[in-house]
């Protein structure tokens, strides 16, 4: 088991370790009291972890609500976080009960959100059941729901309590889910860490999977610290974003987020390549990672298209965009350059 602390705006734990969903409720008791929890998650984990979660808060002292929404992407809207925050209200929580998310991004960023609205705040947990989640979303404190404009329009910064981290749920993730989630630690690999990018690049890691989770964590604590409210150097973490969310919009998220971001990570090698702005060519590297962790390598989407799509992206400022750009393996920089040039990355592709 490994507990990595992060300092951001508050301090907490990610624990991570196989089998500590046991020991969520005793957790939760001495860090927040013997109050009231409301456990949110979706029609997928439901199933599979719910009763275990509940069972260990109830033995914990802790009295539990559950509510839960239908699985996938649709469901991040802000009628399904209306739908909480009514839960919560007819529920009458108050400030000193707390906020369980159990499940994968979308519960984690949408249970966030609501914590942060609710009552003006109340505490949150987080349990991550995928590894994308486990990696990456669960940890920074980074909130939010789905917009018709775009992904993530609607949102706030608001850091969790406790991260738990069981990684005995990822047993149940299907190779492709489980896949998505390699997307994220790829990424850190080529973001930070080259020792990890080699570690994970022949795909052969679930039985190093807690050392690749803490460690992407510690990557994750480590920029957050640094830069919580996403106005720096944050933003290396959406290497490979900006054409992911192009290609996620453009298949009406039939292609997944991680298959996107994999997508996204080969195409910015390539512009980093072919535009001068890499000092290594990352792209077969890149290629050879995602193919080994069962990602795609590219896209039939219209290189106009995606820079159509990607213009309308949040990270928009001005007249320019930080595009994230690799250096080489283990080094990423944020290059500033016109919104224009997003045309050029496009055809790179
Ligand atoms: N998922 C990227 C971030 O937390 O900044």
């Amino acid at each position: 088991m490994k507990t990595i602390n992060v300092s951001a705006s508050t301090e907490y734990d990610v624990v991570i370790g196989s089998g500590i969903l046991e020991s969520l409720g005793s957790r939760c008791a001495d860090l927040l009291g013997k109050s009231r929890a409301a456990v949110i998650t979706d029609s997928n984990v439901a199933p599979l972890w719910l009763d275990k979660a509940v069972s260990s808060l109830k033995n914990a002292g802790i009295d539990v609500i559950t509510y839960v929404f239908p699985a996938g992407e649709e469901s991040k809207c802000k009628e399904t976080l209306f739908e909480i925050l009514e839960f919560m209200a007819e529920n009458k929580l108050t400030r000193s009960d707390f906020a369980v998310a159990l499940g994968g991004g979308v519960t984690g960023d949408m249970t966030g959100l609501a914590a942060s609205l609710y009552l003006r705040g109340i505490p949150f947990v987080q349990v991550p059941t995928t590894l994308l989640a486990a990696v990456d979303s669960s940890v920074g404190g980074k909130t939010a729901v789905n917009l018709t404009a775009g992904k993530n329009l609607m949102g706030a910064f608001y850091q969790p309590s406790l991260v738990v981290c069981d990684t005995d749920t990822l047993g149940t993730l299907s190779p492709e889910i489980f896949a998505d989630g390699m997307a994220e630690v790829i990424k850190y690999g080529v973001v930070f860490d080259r020792e990890l990018f080699d570690t994970v690049k022949s795909g052969k890691v679930e039985s190093n999977i807690e050392n690749v989770i803490a460690r992407c964590v510690e990557l994750k604590r480590d920029v957050v610290a640094k830069d919580e409210f996403d106005k720096g150097d944050r933003q290396l973490l959406n290497f490979g974003h900006t054409m992911a969310h192009s290609i996620e919009k453009l298949s009406n998220f039939e292609i997944s987020h991680g298959s996107a971001v994999a997508i996204g990570m080969v195409i910015a090698a390539k512009a980093g390549a072919k535009l001068g702005w890499s000092k290594e060519d990352c792209t077969a590297e890149i290629i050879e990672a995602n193919q080994n962790n069962n990602l795609p390598v590219e896209c039939d989407f219209s290189p106009d298209a995606l820079a159509d799509v990607a213009l309308s992206d949040k990270k928009r400022t001005g007249g320019t965009i930080n595009f994230v750009a690799p250096e080489k393996i283990g080094k990423c920089y944020l290059k500033k350059v016109p919104v224009d040039v997003l045309y050029e990355i496009a055809r790179c592709k």
